[in-house]
């Protein structure tokens, strides 16, 4: 597909259309971080995450020939509507006219849900994001008649996901995905993820991720004020060259399923975006006191039984645990044992690696 062709045509409206579509889409973690963006929401470095399978957000569409001049669109989340989340999926939609021209002949209902409460710490814009992209792609396949390519179809999504949240890129598809143009993968974009296609080692296919919530408040620095902050930041170029050597290092251990490299490089990146953030000016932390604890508990422990464990973390405060299913029964057990104590109220949400969106079937 040609980069010009995410346009679409605008609606032949000789005849009206009804219908309503949902999508599901799921949250992901990066692996490898995307942190820095530049023109309309571009990375500054390849990023590499998974899709998690629990931890998602349905977004429904109900669309209709308009029935005045002016296109009526609303917005609502968990069936209320939310002036906030509105005016920023209305203004989202505002500026994907050239993308997607026909949104301004018919009426739109969107309604919007997660699985996981709005506060439980856990980032909803690349669920949200990808949900609502895939919803609209699926719009215009009804509406239009185009994007029947399967590959078509989701490289759209993943664009127009791009454009809402640049992690909610990686999110259209299941298992690994790669946003972000690097040497190696010559499929690779900037403009959008691709799936990861090289067979990964079985280590790595049953990945399960223990997100401990440390701290299930909204967090004091948004991402979109955090990526600014890499604009002239001294380590910026030294960042990029990091970010393409974990990435290169990340994609053969994968292949070779080497979890020691896995485990190296994976908290090498969770220690340098926090590292990156408390190196801005202004500097800012969003590592709690209990976030600290948990990483050496976690550190301790891999030590003394030589289990495959590791952590990553998101910006802000919560730790994602990362193992594999075999060892789920030890891990379990250290997590109630030794971490849980760290986490606000004991709240844990139990993840794992999954298949990616689907289409729900009203
Ligand atoms: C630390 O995708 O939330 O989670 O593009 O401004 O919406 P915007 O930022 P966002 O940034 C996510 C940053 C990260 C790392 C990652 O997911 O790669």
């Amino acid at each position: 597909m040609s980069l010009h062709s995410f346009s679409s045509e605008s609606l032949p409206f000789s005849h009206s259309v009804r219908g309503s579509l949902c999508w599901q889409s799921p949250s992901n973690i990066a692996l490898i971080k995307y942190w820095g963006k530049f023109g309309v929401q571009l990375p500054k470095n390849p990023s590499l995450s998974f899709t998690l399978s629990k931890a998602y957000s349905q977004t429904s569409i109900a669309y209709e020939s308009k029935k005045e001049t002016l296109a009526k669109h609303q917005f609502f989340f968990e069936g209320k509507e939310n002036p906030v989340f509105g005016k920023k999926v209305m203004r989202f939609l505002i500026d994907l006219d050239s993308v997607f021209p026909f949104l301004k002949e018919l009426d739109l209902r969107i309604e919007s849900k997660n699985s996981f409460p709005h506060s439980a710490g856990v980032a909803s814009s690349a669920s949200s994001m990808s949900a609502l992209a895939l919803a609209l792609c699926n719009l215009e396949q009804e509406v239009i008649g185009s994007l029947q390519d399967e590959i078509d179809f989701y490289t759209k999504a993943s664009y127009v996901a791009r454009l809402g949240s640049g992690s909610a890129s990686r999110s259209v598809y299941g298992g690994f995905s790669i946003w972000g143009e690097f040497i190696e993968l010559i499929e690779s974009s900037n403009e959008f993820a691709v799936p990861f296609s090289y067979e990964v080692h079985p280590l790595f296919m049953q990945l399960r991720d223990s997100i401990l919530i440390v701290d299930s408040k909204e967090k004091s620095v948004s991402s979109r004020a955090g990526h600014a902050l890499m604009n002239g930041h001294p380590y910026a170029e030294a960042r990029l060259a990091q970010s393409k050597q974990n990435m290169s290092w990340l994609l053969a251990a994968l292949q070779q399923g080497d979890t020691d490299r896995f485990i190296e490089v994976v908290e090498n990146e969770a220690m340098s975006l926090h590292a990156l953030m408390m190196s801005s000016k202004p500097w800012y932390t969003l590592m709690h006191p209990n976030t600290l604890r948990i990483l050496e508990k976690i550190r301790a422990f891999r030590e003394k039984t030589g289990l495959f464990l590791c952590f990553t973390l998101d910006a802000g405060p919560n730790v994602h645990l990362l193992f594999s299913e075999e060892n789920e029964i030890e891990i379990q057990q250290f997590i109630q044992n030794e971490l849980e104590e760290f986490c606000d109220g004991a709240k844990i949400i139990h993840d794992k690696m999954g298949f990616g969106p689907q289409k729900i079937e009203q």
